[in-house]
Order: structure tokens, then sequence, then C-alpha cells
């Protein structure tokens, strides 16, 4: 048991290995580590060991204790963390002294991820196998089957549809040296490489926050004059806030980098902040007639009409609200002229209709001339109350044609901003997309 199963000394135990794939249970992004499941077969030679299965009544393999005689020292080099599979008690081992130990292995390996695509990330982690005392010329490792039947049977035996999906495995001897040693030591070099499944996070990350944006977008074609704006921007931004709390555990934590996806969450935040900027800014043009500011500045009317609506192609469509009211309010002026009119056409007429009546009816007179007095006092108030009404309808008119120019000057600049939020969100998207695309057609 205590010494290796070679008759002379100088000959290495040749030790015959191969694995199966069997589960990927997870992986670690935080602490880089990833945890597999295998099936391991080792199969050596015990030179010790051997009979003829015709003394023995045809008995061709029996089954031993595994504590009861020599077995490599196989080992990890990627192990991280302490060997929790469970034992197998015995092993096979047949007429010619050839032994066969199979057993299950869990293997907490560290293995360096690049989440930098993620959710579309593949990963190659590299297990080694070899004995951990041994060198080469002791035992010399084998590999038992070529890496694509390897590969074949663990892609048949995987059975859980987790989120991580098996592409290959490649295997290769490797030897190496010692620090400053003249030992070589040999393994075996398994590299897998596993491919992340994105549907979860493409439904749960990018889609609703792609929702949110579009939501975003479109908020933009509420006009800024009636409703507010504001308060819906501040809301939708709110809403994104609240999601990315609530999606954080799904995105990996990984102090190596930032992957792409929290770029571009970032970078929804940082439009959707400057969207709801741009809405506090068009207001304020907006609410300019309010404050003392009354006229549109010089300036800014000759930049905004003449540069800034010529680089959008801007149709200086009239506000058809606008142009009702005007019209409605001459109407209204016109009906106003004609009454005054025909107040003092009345009044003639009654003047006329006194003479006769002084001709008439002399006794009379004096009451008529009162209560004519009277009506003339009425009437001029009266005139002179249209007057004041007609003065105030004319400076409300020219407030309102100052509000229409600052509204005027409003929407262009909504316009003009609005377009390069739109030129920046597709450039940024198309770039995403086309990073994200050629990566996983690699
Ligand atoms: C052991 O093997 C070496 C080389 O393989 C050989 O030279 C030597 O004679 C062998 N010794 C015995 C005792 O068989
Ligand atoms: C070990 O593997 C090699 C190569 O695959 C093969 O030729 C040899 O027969 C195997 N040995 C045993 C004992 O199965």
């Amino acid at each position: 048991k205590f010494l290796r199963p070679v008759k002379n000394w100088t000959s290495p135990v040749q030790l015959n290995f191969s694995l199966t794939l069997y589960e990927i249970i997870g992986v670690n992004e935080k602490t880089h580590v990833i945890t597999t499941y295998f099936w391991l077969r080792e199969i050596w030679r015990n030179e010790f060991i051997t009979w003829d299965p015709a003394e023995f009544g045809g008995l061709y393999q029996v089954s031993l204790p595994v504590d009861n005689i020599w077995v490599p020292d196989l080992y990890v080099y990627e192990f991280v963390e302490e060997d929790l599979s469970p034992q197998i008690p015995y092993l096979y081992i047949n007429n010619t002294g050839e032994i066969r130990h199979t057993k299950p292995l869990r293997i907490v390996s560290s293995c360096n991820l690049d989440i930098f695509y993620f959710p579309f990330d593949i990963q190659i982690c590299s297990l080694s196998f070899g004995p951990y005392l041994h060198t080469v010329k002791d035992i010399t490792m084998v590999l038992h089957h070529t890496p694509e039947l390897i590969t074949a049977t663990s892609k048949y035996h995987i059975q859980n549809k987790g989120e991580w999906e098996l592409i290959n495995i490649e295997a290769y001897v490797t030897e190496f040296k010692g620090e400053g040693e003249t030992k070589k030591y040999e393994d075996l070099l398994f590299s897998l490489k596993i491919k992340r499944r994105p549907l979860l996070y493409l439904v749960n990350l990018v889609i609703p926050s792609t929702f949110l944006m579009v939501i975003d977008l479109l908020s933009f074609y509420l006009p800024i004059h009636e409703t507010d704006r504001g308060t819906f921007k501040m809301t939708l931004l709110l809403g994104y806030t609240m999601f990315l709390l609530i999606m954080n555990d799904l995105l990996p934590n990984n102090a190596g980098g930032t992957p792409i996806i929290g770029i571009y969450f970032s970078v929804c935040l940082a439009l959707m902040v400057i969207s709801l900027l741009e809405t506090i800014f068009i207001t304020n043009i907006l609410h300019q007639t309010c404050s003392r500011r009354q006229k549109v500045p010089k300036i800014l009317r000759k930049i905004t009409m003449k540069f800034i609506a010529k680089m959008i192609c801007y149709v200086p469509m009239q506000i058809p609200e606008n142009t009702e009211e005007k019209a409605h309010r001459k109407k209204r002026l016109v009906q106003v002229k004609k009454y005054n009119d025909c107040n003092e056409s009345i009044l003639v007429d009654s003047e006329v209709s006194e003479d006769y009546r002084v001709q008439e009816d002399g006794l009379q007179l004096s009451k008529n001339l009162q209560s004519l007095n009277a009506i003339h006092q009425f009437l001029k108030k009266i005139s002179g109350d249209l007057f004041m009404i007609q003065h105030s309808i004319n400076s409300h008119s020219e407030y309102n044609q100052k509000q229409g120019e600052w509204i005027k000057i409003a929407y262009i600049w909504d316009c003009l901003l609005f377009r390069i939020y739109l030129i920046f969100l597709s450039s940024f998207s198309v770039s995403i997309v086309t990073c994200w695309c050629m990566w996983y057609k690699q």
C-alpha cells in the first residue's frame, strides 16, 4: 500500500485519466469562482496484484476498499475550497492488475472571469489535474478519451438548462518545472468554454430599461406649453432609479471592470437627467413673459430664428390656438366699435325726438329732459367702460403676442435639443448593439 506499484523503481506509473462534466453549479463573478461537478475516471496498473482467473473459478475482477491500496495523489491546482465531494470507498481491480477508480468530484475553482460583455459573455476556465507530489519520473498522465468524446459525453450528461451552457472542453498534457527545481511535473489541463444564456438578463434588465428610454424619448412629443412635461419626466426618472435599485442584484459586481451593460444603464440614467434639464430650460423660456423681462431679446431672436430654425429646417408654423384667438379678438373689437357707433346714433335719435317732444308736449319737457340727462350720463359711463375694456384687450393682445413669440422660441429650442438628444441616443444604442452582436458572433 505504501509503495508505488511498480516492480522496477525506474519505470513510472502510467495514469490514464478522463472526466465527464456533469453540472455547472454556479459562477460567482464577484469572487471569480466557478463551481462544477465532475465524474472522474482513473486507470492505472498495479504490477503486484495479478492472478490467473482459471485458478479462481473464472474470477476476472474484484472490488477492494480504497484505503487498502496505493492510489495516486491526484489534485486540482485551481482548488480554492475544501473538497466536499463524497468519498467512494471501493475500486475495481482486474486480473492483470488494472485498477479502475471512478469518483465524483465537486470542484470549487478559481477562474479569471471577464464580464465586460455581460450578459453575452463566454468564459474559459481551466482545470489542471495532476499528482501533487510525484514527478514525471514517478507518474505520467495520459488522456484516456479524446477531448471530442469528453465534450460529447458531457453535453449528453448535463441535465439542467441553467444559466450556463457548455460549448466545449479541450484537454492536453502539460509539463512544468517547479521553481528552482530540476524536477518536472506533468498534469492534464482541461479548459472549459462556457457561455451564458442571456435571456433572463435580456428580459429583466435590457428590455424594461429600453421601454423606459422609449417613453422618455416619446415624452418630447408632449406639448410643452400645455402639459407639465417636467413632472412626467421626473416620475420617469424616479421609476428608472427604482428599477436600477431592484435590478442591482442581477448585475455582476466585479472589481476588475464594469460590464457594457453597466455603462448602458449609467448612460440611460444620464440621458434621462439631461432630458429633464432640457425640459426645465424650455419651461423657463416659456415663462419668461411672466417675469419682468417681457420682450424677447434681439440677439436671442436673431440666433433662434436665423440659425437654429434653418438648421433644423423649422417651418414657421402658426400656433393654431393663437391665430384663432386673434381672429376672435378682431371680431370682438369690430363689435365693440359697432356698438359704440350705435350708441351715438341712438343718442342723436333721442335728441331729434326730443325736439319733437318739445314742440308736442311742453309740460313733460322738464321731466323728459331729466330722464334724458340720466340716460346720457349712463351711456357716457358705458362708453367709458367700453374704452377701458378695449384698452385692456389691446394690452392683453400685446402680451399674448409676446408670449407667442416666446412659445415659438421655446418650440424651436426644444426641437433642436430633441434632435441632438435623438442623435446621441441612437448612436449610443447602435454602438452598444453592434458591440454585443460582434462579440456574440465570434
Ligand atoms: C529497470 O529498468 C531499466 C530501464 O528501463 C533497466 O535498465 C533495468 O535493467 C531494469 N531493472 C530491472 C531489475 O529489471
Ligand atoms: C491509456 O490510454 C492510452 C491512450 O488513450 C491507451 O492506449 C491505453 O491503452 C490506456 N491504458 C489503459 C490501461 O487503459
